[in-house]
């Protein structure tokens, strides 16, 4: 095998995207891990396999890759920006409250927010069943039945439990951004595209 006109012989070897990879004088293409967000419908689960219900693999077209596996997942009735990978340092970035790495929801609630429910999210909140706090979230009133908040953590039903925990609930939820991947209004709910260079890069 030729890489960038050199001869390589060991199959381990660490190969740029970019390189020019040649195979007995033709041109190889190179595949990455794989890098996809996709706009997640209500009723399709973020698994890799589900007796019961679709889940977001059922809604990719075969592509050629590796352990993709989804990098932060969403409920069932939640609607919005998903990531999918092969790359397992990439969601590991994602997803690890280490990288404080910001997912932005947009929750409809069934009662109107007050300040002192925003300033508890902002300082952190005491989830049920749990002995630490929340890290501080921001939040932003959009009416009095909408916020825009965002966390860098990502435990179980995070958003839904902290707004219990200040005594309202959710009753639509929806991610429109992680870090600074925004989901591309263009997608449908149900359709996905390959990030680019820029976004995969930005993480
Ligand atoms: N928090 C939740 O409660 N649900 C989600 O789907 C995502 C974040």
């Amino acid at each position: 095998m030729q890489v960038d006109g050199a001869t390589v012989r060991n199959s381990a070897e660490n190969i740029a995207e970019s390189a020019l990879v040649e195979l007995d004088g033709e041109r190889v293409v190179v595949l990455g891990p794989g890098y996809f967000m996709l706009h997640k419908p209500i009723g399709v689960v973020c698994a890799n396999s589900d007796p019961e219900h679709e889940t977001v693999f059922d809604l990719f077209n075969d592509e050629p890759y590796d352990d993709l596996h989804v990098a932060g997942r969403l409920d069932l009735d939640t609607t919005g920006l998903v990531l999918i990978t092969g790359d397992g340092k990439w969601s590991h970035r994602v997803m690890s409250p280490r990288f404080k790495c910001e997912k932005s929801y947009i929750a409809i609630l069934p009662e109107a927010i007050t300040e002192r429910m925003i300033e508890k999210l902002e300082e952190g909140v005491m989830l049920q069943g749990e002995d630490t706090k929340t890290a501080p979230a921001k939040v932003e009133k959009i009416a009095d039945d909408e916020i825009r908040l965002i966390i860098t953590e990502g435990r179980y039903h995070q958003v839904k439990r902290m707004l219990a925990a200040v005594g309202n609930s959710v009753s639509e939820l929806h991610r429109e951004k992680i870090g600074e991947i925004v989901l591309d209004e263009s997608l449908q709910p149900g359709e996905y595209r390959a990030l680019t260079e820029d976004e995969i890069n930005s993480v």
